[in-house]
Parts: structure tokens; C-alpha cells; sequence
């Protein structure tokens, strides 16, 4: 770790200089990753491979060759993930994020997760650059299928699609070997460009292109705090280093900004 992070692990010791980092921001950009639902009770994608998908690659049925391979394989995971997810609940850390946006000029959320708990809790506009897992698309043509067409078919077998002849519906998430929207990433691109600070929350910071977003916001000088219980590579770009979980360090700086009005 390089000597110019500053490690804190204790939420009664805020430094002055990162208060003052949040109050003379005009533009906020944050980041946040699986570990902010973590405490929802999301399993992170790598830890999702329990029961019966512990036998199961999430590599193979997060990928379109995954899906062309065994379809209903594939559709029966997202079904349970999308069954987990709707069992649980946004956590104090995405209620933070919701009330930080409402008192900052400018604030972008920018999340890998696809969970929709952001939204859930509050927060506006998010950029889900990895997509949504309650979304479904056609597999030919990417348009979204809508509720209604959803409802009306199998839990077992990726319904077809009513785009395409040959479409099925799939989820509406970014697999591995995909490409991101563009027009998604440019608007992160620029507010990381344009942001005085960026909070990078509950992100191994090892899935490309998210991972060059902070890396940006730093070569064009903004502050960087980084919540998380462990590092990586994006903590040794950080001025600062939260240490631990993100639902109990997120409330307090929200809490400690409100105290400084
Ligand atoms: N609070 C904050 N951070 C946490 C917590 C917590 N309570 N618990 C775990 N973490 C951290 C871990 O230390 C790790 O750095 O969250 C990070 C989770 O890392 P990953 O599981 O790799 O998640 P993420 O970085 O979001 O992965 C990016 O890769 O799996 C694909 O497409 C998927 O969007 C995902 C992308």
C-alpha cells in the first residue's frame, strides 16, 4: 500500500480533510460493486454456487456459449438468482447512497451489480452497466420482452422471443466476452472524468471496463475513497481506505455530512 492512502477502520475517527472532501465536491461518481449488496444477502457471483450449483461454472452460464449450449440450464439459474434477490432487501449502504444523491449538485451511481436494489432504495438515474437480472431481452435482437409475454410461458425453459423466430428470452445482463452498452460507459466515462470525488464501493476492481473508471477519475485528479474490508488494486489508487463493510461506512459519512449543514 502506498504511503499516501490513508487506511481508517475506526467510523468515530473521520479526518477533517475527507469531510471537507465530500462538502467542496461539486460532482460525485460512484462505483459500486457486489460487495454492497453483500449484506443483503446476496451471495457475489463467485459465491453463488451453492446447492444444487455448486456442480456449476458461473463463468460457462454467465456467457452467450453457456446459453446456446444448455438454455434451460442457464434460465434456471438466473430464475433462482432472481428468486434470491426478490427474497431480500436493499441495506442501510444503498440507503446512504440514496440520501447522499439528494444533497450533492451532481451524484452518479454507477453499479456492476444488476440486482436493482439502487433503485429500490432510492437512488435516480443509476448507470447499471452490467444490466438488470428482473430485465429480459431477445437473444437475437437484444429488445426487451415485456412482462405480460413473460408471464405467459414456462419457468423451466427460456421462453421464446417475440422479436425473432429464432430469439428466446434471456436476461437482460451483460455476460462474460459481451460488450457494454456504449452509450452506459461513455456516461460513466464522463462523469469519472468530471467528478472532484469518487467512492469506490464493495468492488474487487477485476472486471474490465468498470475497473478503468476509477483509474480515470484519479488521472483527471478526483479524490479517491475506496470502502471495502479487503484491497486490491483500485485501494492503491485511494486517498482513502475504508475499512469494512460498506452498510455500516456509507451511513456514517452520510450522517456526519448532515451534521456539518
Ligand atoms: N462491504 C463492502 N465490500 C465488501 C463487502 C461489504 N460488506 N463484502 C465483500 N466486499 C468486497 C470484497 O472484498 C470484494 O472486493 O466486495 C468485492 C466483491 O468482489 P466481486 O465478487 O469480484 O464483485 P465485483 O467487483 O462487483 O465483480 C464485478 O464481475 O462477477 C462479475 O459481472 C459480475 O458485476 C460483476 C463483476
Amino acid at each position: 500500500m502506498p504511503a499516501n492512502t490513508v487506511t481508517l477502520t475506526d467510523t468515530a475517527e473521520l479526518p477533517e480533510a475527507l469531510i471537507q472532501a465530500f462538502v467542496s465536491a461539486h460532482q460525485i461518481a460512484v462505483l459500486t460493486g457486489a460487495g454492497v449488496s453483500a449484506e443483503s444477502g446476496i451471495p457475489t457471483f463467485r459465491d453463488a454456487r451453492t446447492g444444487m450449483w455448486a456442480r456449476h461454472d458461473p463463468m460457462t452460464l454467465a456467457s452467450p456459449q453457456g446459453f446456446e449450449q444448455d438454455p434451460a440450464t442457464v434460465w434456471q439459474w438466473y430464475q433462482w438468482r432472481r428468486q434470491l434477490i426478490a427474497e431480500t432487501r436493499p441495506n442501510a449502504g444503498h440507503y446512504a447512497l440514496a440520501r447522499l444523491q439528494q444533497r450533492v449538485p451532481v451524484l452518479t451511481l454507477i453499479t456492476q451489480n444488476v440486482d436493482g436494489f439502487h433503485q429500490l432504495a432510492g437512488s435516480d438515474r443509476v448507470l447499471e452497466l452490467h444490466g438488470n437480472v428482473h430485465r429480459n431481452v431477445c437473444s437475437v435482437t437484444g429488445k426487451v420482452i415485456e412482462a405480460d409475454w413473460m408471464e405467459q410461458h414456462s419457468e423451466v425453459q427460456p421462453p421464446p422471443s417475440p422479436h425473432h423466430p429464432r430469439g428466446r428470452a434471456r436476461p437482460g445482463v451483460v455476460w462474460f466476452g459481451e460488450a457494454l452498452d456504449s452509450d452506459l460507459l461513455d456516461n460513466a466515462f464522463t462523469a469519472a472524468s468530471n467528478c472532484d470525488l469518487m467512492l469506490v464501493v464493495g468492488t474487487a476492481g477485476a472486471v474490465q471496463p468498470a475497473a478503468s473508471i476509477p483509474v480515470l477519475a484519479k488521472e483527471h485528479g478526483a479524490r479517491l475513497i475506496d470502502i471495502n474490508p479487503d484491497s486490491n488494486e483500485l485501494t492503491r489508487l485511494a486517498d482513502w481506505h475504508l475499512v469494512g463493510p460498506s452498510a455500516k461506512w456509507l451511513p456514517t459519512l452520510v450522517d456526519e455530512l448532515t451534521a456539518t449543514d
